[in-house]
């Protein structure tokens, strides 16, 4: 196996049990880690160490695990919080990326938005950042305005601009988009909108994964991402906000741990994180985020991302020789995200002939329906990199699709 890599991939191989297992008789080759991403060992263990041996409720109890297991959720909040540059009481524990999206949507919406106002968002959004405007829309009136991209799947700078009137109140964009591999400009993104007095929230659920995220320098005003995608557990999400815009809004959900004082006649909040955190939360979940957190951290994002570069680049280099091969996004600031689709065969028909020698791809419109119509498909195969890919998988998709060439080809 190479080992001419940002470090030794084997090793990290090792720590992911799943990825020694055998499908179809053939070993596995994930190649979907942007739907979400295998776990190693590490993180499996502090999630069944806990349960074994430290699990209560958090911040209720005063027996002694209850201690114990807030101290571990709360020590998993002081980890996102220095991953990205944050304070933990501006790190809130959301569902995923979805539910932080929505919870901004719906609490900046209540506070900040009326009918008229604008959220500008763009056609190469996952759902998750364009559903919640759209019900907006219909709940307040608001109005959602999109960026276009262009044909290698870069957004419109100029039309961004042009877009950031008086009425724009958000803009909501992706950090790094989820079919594309397009790296946004955010440094510019924010620093036009701010010029204009509009804050920015990103949408991190891609560009968390490829990449040191530091949100301090960045000045963004909310981050978002998902737990599962960071080689951490699914049911676990962060929403990172600025401590007063955070403070600013409304709570989401109403219930336990978020409030001060209830009365029958009524209720005071706690200031964020806990306003935006009622219930018990997602305990086991957090603290395994805390262990990917750890992981990764160890190996380090920017490693990681000259390990996952090399193999998009050796990926676009062989799988754009194949004759009728349509690369699907071809920005030069690009991740090892990469859609493609061969002329004249259904990617249904390319996706299965890879599932079938092991290789796992994700087939469809991958949650951007209105993306991949613009860059003129109706669905696109999907092969995502991770910190666990090597340059042989490379290899195994490209000889997977020239297969698929022979047996569907023209
Ligand atoms: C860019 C982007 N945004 C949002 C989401 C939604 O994340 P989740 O399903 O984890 O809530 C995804 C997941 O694919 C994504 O890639």
């Amino acid at each position: 196996m190479t080992s001419n890599l940002a470090y030794d991939v084997q090793k990290i191989r090792a720590d992911f049990p799943i990825l020694s297992r055998e499908v179809y008789g053939k070993p596995l080759v994930f190649l979907d880690s942007a739907a979400s991403a295998q776990k190693p060992r590490q993180v499996i263990s502090a999630m069944v160490d806990v349960m074994e041996n430290d699990y209560a409720n958090v911040h209720r109890g005063a027996h002694y695990l209850s201690q114990v297991a807030t101290d571990h959720f709360e020590s998993a909040r002081e980890k996102v919080a220095r991953f990205i540059n944050a304070t933990e009481d501006e790190v809130i524990f959301t569902r995923g990326g979805t539910e932080s999206m929505n919870l901004v949507a719906s609490c900046f919406g209540q506070a900040h938005l009326k009918g008229g106002d604008q959220v500008v968002t763009s056609v190469m959004e996952h759902h998750a950042n364009i559903v919640p405007w759209q019900m907006l829309e219909g709940s307040k009136g608001i109005e959602v305005l999109f960026v276009p991209v262009d044909e290698r799947g870069v957004l419109d700078m100029a039309a961004f601009e042009a877009l950031l009137g008086p009425k724009v109140k958000l803009v909501s964009l992706a950090h790094v988009s989820n079919v594309l591999g397009t790296v946004n400009p955010v440094e510019d993104i924010i620093a036009l909108a701010h010029s204009k007095g509009i804050p920015v929230m990103l949408d991190g659920c891609q560009g968390i994964t490829h990449g040191s995220v530091d949100v301090k320098a960045l000045d963004v005003d909310f981050y978002v991402f998902s737990g599962h995608k960071l080689y951490g557990p699914s049911g676990i999400g962060v929403l990172y906000g600025k401590k007063g815009l955070l403070n600013s809004m409304p709570p989401y959900q109403g219930g336990g741990d978020m409030i001060e004082t209830v009365t029958l006649e009524g209720t005071t909040f706690k200031e964020a994180p806990h306003r935006f955190e009622a219930g018990t939360p997602a305990i086991v979940e957090a603290i395994g985020l805390g262990a990917a957190i750890d992981y990764v951290s160890e190996v380090g994002m920017d490693a990681i991302a000259a390990h996952e570069t090399l193999l998009l680049e050796q990926a676009m280099a062989k799988l754009s020789a194949i004759e009728g091969m349509q690369l699907i996004g071809t920005a030069p600031n690009k991740v090892s995200v990469l859609s493609f689709n061969v002329e004249g065969i259904h990617p249904l028909d390319i996706a299965t002939v890879l599932d079938r020698q092991g290789v796992a791809v994700r087939v469809g419109q991958h949650c951007a329906e209105p993306l991949i119509k613009a860059m003129g498909y109706e669905a696109t195969v999907r092969a995502s990199f991770g910190m666990y890919n090597t340059l042989e998988e490379v290899d195994k998709l490209v000889a997977g699709v020239e297969k698929a060439k022979k047996m569907f080809g023209a």
